[in-house]
């Protein structure tokens, strides 16, 4: 699928770091001028000097925390009323991946509210407007734990399924219109989401094998994204695999519809 208008705007959410920033870099490169979201301040005015610079674009910053009822509500306003946006790249996320019982209920609550909540949110504030130009793009950064369920990832993989599963409903919605929307799951990145203390395990910890630089996976994503693809899985070589699973969950969903209680639950 083309990307919309060029030298509209994009806003990215979580542009201070990681993969975030490298979208931005990304569509800076496209000619995007950019709304970068985040907290870190400091880091958005530096990238947003650097892009415009490089770029020869236009880059405002928003110090925005998402989970913050006030700051959510000023990005949603953005999102809703400036009539040059055409991308959103929903990416800031957090991840603590640890036991659920050694879990502050408040860190759960935390990843709900930003991968859920906020991402949910921007949304529902974009989409009015892209609708109504019948033009515009929403990129959601899932992960491949929307699918794989590990003893310390309860709720990071419960918010990545719901970014799945929220992602996929509002494709078969806006299918027939302009909007595009699309489902990024990526593998392990390196970024600083594996910083000890945030995330609970240190990338030096994984299998080096298994991870992707930041540009390589948002390169992947947007080569996914140019060749029309509705979800990316930017590590995974066999694109068959993601077929056979989708057709398997549709298979088990239809086997839902009989009405009546499945022969093993009947008494004899
Ligand atoms: N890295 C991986 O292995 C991996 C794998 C699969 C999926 N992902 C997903 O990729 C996305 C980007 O993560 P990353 O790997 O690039 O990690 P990262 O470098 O830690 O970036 C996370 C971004 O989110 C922002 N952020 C965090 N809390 C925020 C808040 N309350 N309000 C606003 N912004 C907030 C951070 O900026 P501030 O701290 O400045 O606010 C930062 O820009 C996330 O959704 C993550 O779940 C990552």
């Amino acid at each position: 699928m083309p990307m919309p208008t060029q030298l509209k705007t994009a806003v990215v959410t979580g542009a201070s770091s990681g993969i975030g920033a490298v979208y931005a870099d990304r569509l800076a490169a496209r000619g995007y001028n950019l709304i970068l979201v985040a907290r870190r301040a400091d880091r958005l005015a530096a990238l947003a000097q650097r892009l415009s610079e490089v770029h020869g674009i236009a880059v405002n910053t928003m110090t925005a925390d998402l989970e913050k009822e006030a700051d959510l509500a000023r990005v949603e306003a953005i999102l809703a009323h400036d009539e040059r946006i055409r991308v959103l790249v929903n990416n800031a996320g957090v991840s603590k991946v640890r036991p659920l019982s050694k879990t502050a209920v408040g860190d759960s609550l935390s990843q709900i509210a930003l991968n859920v909540v906020a991402l949910t949110r921007l949304t529902h504030a974009a989409l009015p407007a892209f609708l109504s130009r019948n033009e515009g793009a929403i990129i959601n950064i899932a992960s491949v734990l929307a699918i794989q369920y590990l003893p310390v990832s309860a709720v990071y993989s419960g918010t990545k399924a719901y970014v799945l599963a929220f992602t996929r409903g509002l494709q078969n919605e806006v299918a027939k219109t302009g909007v595009k929307v699309q489902l990024v799951l990526p593998g392990v990145t390196a970024t600083e989401i594996w910083t000890e203390g945030v995330s609970g395990v240190p990338l030096a910890m994984l299998n080096k094998d298994t991870v992707m630089t930041a540009e390589d996976m948002v390169d992947a994503a947007l080569a996914g994204f140019d060749q029309g693809e509705l979800v990316t899985w930017p590590s995974v070589a066999d694109g068959d695999l993601w077929t056979k699973f989708d057709a398997a969950r549709a298979e088990l969903f239809a086997a839902t519809e009989t009405g009546r209680p499945a022969p093993r639950y009947l008494k004899p």
